[in-house]
C-alpha cells in the first residue's frame, strides 16, 4: 500500500496498514484494532469535530490559512463582484453557473414561490409583540412543513427542486413577516417585479402610502452581495445540523428550521448581532483598550473575531469592509464605524490575538451595514439565514445523492456507573 499509515497496537503487538485516501483515514478502519473478540474495536474521540471530515463535498472550499473561499471553484471575490445572489444560489445547488435561459427560469421559479399560505399570518400573530425575529423565523419555517406533507419523499429530482424553490422563495417572506409583526405593521406581500434582495427590502420597508416600493440601487446591491457572502461555508455548525437532522429523512422545512436554530447562537450566525451590541457597549474609541483588557482576562470574547477554520483574514470580511463605504455614502456614516476600525487595528497588533490567529470574520462589519439600512439587531441573524438557506439546500441535496451517507449517529465514551440494581425509594440514601 503506497498511501498508508502503518500502526503498531502496543496492547497486542499487531501491526496494521490503514489506507490513506485524500489525506484522511477512515475511522471505521480502526475497528479492527481489538484486544479481544468481545472488544468492539478502537474509536476516534473528536469532540466538536476538530479534525473529522464528515462528508465528501464538491460545494465549497476553504483554505483557512491562506484566507481562501471558493463556491464550486469560483473565488468569492469574483462572485461578489460579478454575480447576483440568485446566480450564486443556482451555482451552489446545481454545480455550474446558469445559462441565461436557466437563470431566467430559476429566477421565475423562486419569484413564483415567495407567497406563503394566508394561515401563516395567523400563527405569526400568535407571537408576543417583542418576540425575537430569529425565533419567529425558525418557528415559521418549521410550521410551513405542515403545508407540504408530501415533502418527506425526496428521492425524485423534480420534487427536490420544488422544495428548493419554495424554501429559497419563502424565507424572505417569513423573515419580513416576523419583522413587520414586531413593529405591529401590516404584512407586505412579495412584489414579483423586484429582484430577490429588492423584494425583501420592499416587504420590510414599504409603507401603505407607496403604490410601489423602489429600492435604493446601492442598498439592493449591497444586500445582494452580503447574501452571496453568506450563502455557504462548508461544514459549519448550522450546515452540520442541516445534514445531521435531514439524514433521518425528515422534510427539508424541519431540517432548515434545525439549521437556522443552530445558526442563531452567538458563536455562529448570532455573532453579527453580538458585534453590534459589543460596539454599542464600547461606545467610543477611548474605551477600546479597557475592553480588550477585559477580553484578554477572560471576561467574554471579541464578537466577530476568530474562526474555527480561518487562521487568516476572512476573505468575506474584507469584501464587507470595502462595501461599507458605498453603503454609508447612501445612508449616513455609522457612528460605530470608527470604533470597529480602531478595535480591529488594536486587536490585530495585540499579541493575544496575533498568537491565536484571531482575525475579523464576516460578521465583524456586516452588522454595521444592516444597521445603516435601518434594521434592528434582531434582524441580523435572520439576514444570515435567508441566503444560507441556499447553502443548506445544496448540502442537503448532495447528502441525499451520496451513497456513503446514512443517518448521522456519533459514538460516545461511556463514563457512567457500572450496572447496578434498582433501589426502592425507601432504601435510597
Ligand atoms: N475573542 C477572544 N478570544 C478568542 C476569541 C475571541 N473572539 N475567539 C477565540 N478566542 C481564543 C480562545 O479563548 C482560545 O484561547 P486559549 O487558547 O487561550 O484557550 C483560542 O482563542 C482558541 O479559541 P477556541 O474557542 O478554541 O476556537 P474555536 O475554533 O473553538 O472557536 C469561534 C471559533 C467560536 C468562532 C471563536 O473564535 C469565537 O467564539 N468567536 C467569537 C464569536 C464569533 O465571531 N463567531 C462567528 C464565527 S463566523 C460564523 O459563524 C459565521
Amino acid at each position: 500500500m503506497s498511501e498508508a499509515l502503518t500502526i503498531r497496537d502496543n496492547r497486542t503487538g499487531k501491526v496494521y496498514d490503514i489506507p490513506i485516501t485524500d489525506g484522511t483515514i477512515r475511522a471505521t478502519d480502526l475497528r479492527q484494532f481489538r484486544t479481544s473478540h468481545t472488544d468492539a474495536g478502537l474509536m476516534t474521540y473528536d469532540p466538536a469535530f476538530m479534525n473529522t471530515a464528515s462528508t465528501r463535498s464538491a460545494i465549497t472550499f476553504i483554505d483557512g490559512n491562506r484566507g481562501i473561499l471558493w463556491y464550486r471553484g469560483y473565488p468569492i471575490e469574483q462572485l461578489a463582484e460579478h454575480a447576483t445572489f440568485l446566480e450564486v444560489a443556482y451555482l451552489l445547488i446545481y454545480g455550474e453557473l446558469p445559462t441565461a435561459t436557466a437563470l431566467t427560469q430559476w429566477a421565475w421559479q423562486i419569484t413564483h414561490h415567495t407567497w406563503v399560505h394566508e394561515n401563516v399570518k395567523q400563527f405569526m400573530n400568535g407571537f408576543h409583540h417583542d418576540a425575537h425575529t430569529m425565533s419567529m423565523l425558525i418557528s415559521a419555517v418549521a410550521a410551513i412543513s405542515t403545508f407540504y406533507p408530501d415533502a418527506k419523499v425526496s428521492d425524485d429530482a423534480g420534487h427536490r427542486d420544488l422544495q428548493t424553490y419554495r424554501l429559497i422563495g419563502k424565507m424572505p417572506t417569513l423573515a419580513a413577516f416576523a419583522y413587520r409583526h414586531r413593529l405591529g405593521q401590516p404584512y407586505i406581500y412579495p412584489d414579483n417585479d423586484l429582484s430577490y434582495a429588492g423584494n425583501l427590502l420592499s416587504m420590510l420597508f414599504k409603507t401603505t402610502t407607496e403604490l410601489k416600493y423602489t429600492p435604493s440601487r446601492a442598498l439592493e446591491r449591497a444586500l445582494d452581495v452580503l447574501f452571496i457572502l453568506h450563502a455557504d461555508h462548508e461544514q459549519n455548525c448550522s450546515t452540520n445540523a442541516m445534514r445531521s437532522v435531514a439524514s433521518s429523512g425528515v422534510d427539508p422545512y424541519s431540517a432548515v428550521a434545525a439549521a437556522a436554530a443552530a445558526l442563531y447562537g452567538p458563536l455562529h450566525g448570532g455573532a453579527n448581532e453580538a458585534v453590534l451590541r459589543m460596539l454599542r457597549d464600547i461606545g467610543s474609541t477611548s474605551r477600546i483598550p479597557g475592553y480588550i483588557k477585559r477580553v484578554k482576562a477572560g471576561e467574554g470574547r471579541l464578537a466577530g473575531f476568530g474562526h474555527r477554520v480561518y487562521k487568516n483574514y476572512d476573505p468575506r470580511a474584507r469584501i464587507v469592509k470595502r462595501m461599507a463605504d458605498e453603503v454609508f455614502a447612501e445612508t449616513r456614516p455609522s457612528p460605530l464605524l470608527p470604533v470597529a476600525l480602531e478595535l480591529e487595528r488594536i486587536a490585530l497588533q495585540d499579541d493575544y490575538f496575533v498568537t491565536r490567529k484571531l482575525y475579523p470574520n464576516v460578521d465583524f462589519y456586516s452588522g454595521l451595514i444592516y444597521e445603516a439600512m435601518g434594521l434592528p439587531v434582531e434582524m441580523f441573524p435572520v439576514l444570515f439565514a435567508i441566503p444560507r438557506t441556499a447553502g443548506w439546500l445544496a448540502q442537503w441535496r448532495e447528502m441525499l445523492d451520496d451513497p456513503e451517507q446514512k443517518i448521522a449517529r456519533p459514538r460516545q465514551i461511556y463514563t457512567g456507573p457500572e450496572e447496578r440494581n434498582f433501589l426502592a425509594l425507601a432504601a435510597r440514601p
